[in-house]
């Protein structure tokens, strides 16, 4: 039995992946040239694209996580709510924070997330998300670097889980609709 069963389709591939992060650690680099730039990762979805990402970034650049709460278990709908589980180590002042994430759906967590950062002094405070849902937005809020736009399916993979499974799959996928109805 193998993770793959369940993958109704593959949405991006493990080769598209390594090349557009590729594509966007040149362009972070650029942008960020002779700044002090803070690379920071939402757990625990972003884990996987913030360890490809930061390879990829050829400036010195530090990084940092949080874990914050939005979603509860195998729900796949958003509450609405954001609670910092765990916050940031790291002091913000007169650094360019750039947020790290998995994917931007409807942006509620994004945008509670942001103007808390944003409190802490920084130079700066962007977003790099490398999937992005636009058509689920309920904010106004984009990301300022995006890997690929997905349609409006939950997806898994590359970081992304159903009920924290499928985090480990090196590519970004549909899950089949019995892989749902089994847990209801
Ligand atoms: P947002 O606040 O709706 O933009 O999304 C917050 C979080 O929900 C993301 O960082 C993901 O962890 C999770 N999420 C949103 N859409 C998906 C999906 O399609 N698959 C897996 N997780 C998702
Ligand atoms: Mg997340």
């Amino acid at each position: 039995m193998s993770m793959q069963d369940d993958i109704k389709a593959v949405l991006v591939t493990e080769q598209q992946l390594k090349q557009r992060v590729a594509e966007l650690g040149a362009e972070i680099s650029k942008d960020y040239a002779g700044k002090d730039l803070l690379m920071v990762s939402i757990l625990k979805g972003a884990v996987v694209f913030m360890a490809d990402l930061m390879r990829e970034v050829t400036i010195p650049a530090s990084i940092d996580f949080m874990v914050v709460s939005s979603y509860g278990g195998a729900n796949t709908t958003t509450t609405g709510l954001v609670k910092i589980i765990k916050d940031l180590d790291a002091d913000l002042s007169g650094k360019d924070v750039l947020i790290v994430e998995d994917i931007m759906d409807t942006g509620v967590t994004l945008s509670h997330l942001v103007p808390m950062l944003q409190m802490r002094n920084p130079e700066s405070v962007r977003i790099c998300a490398v999937l992005d849902k636009p058509s689920r937005r309920k904010v106004e809020l984009q990301p300022d670097y995006v890997g690929f736009q997905v349609p409006d399916e939950f997806v898994v993979g590359y970081g992304l889980d159903y009920d924290e499974k499928y985090r480990n799959l090196p590519y970004v996928g549909v899950l089949k609709p019995e892989v749902y109805s089994q847990k209801a």
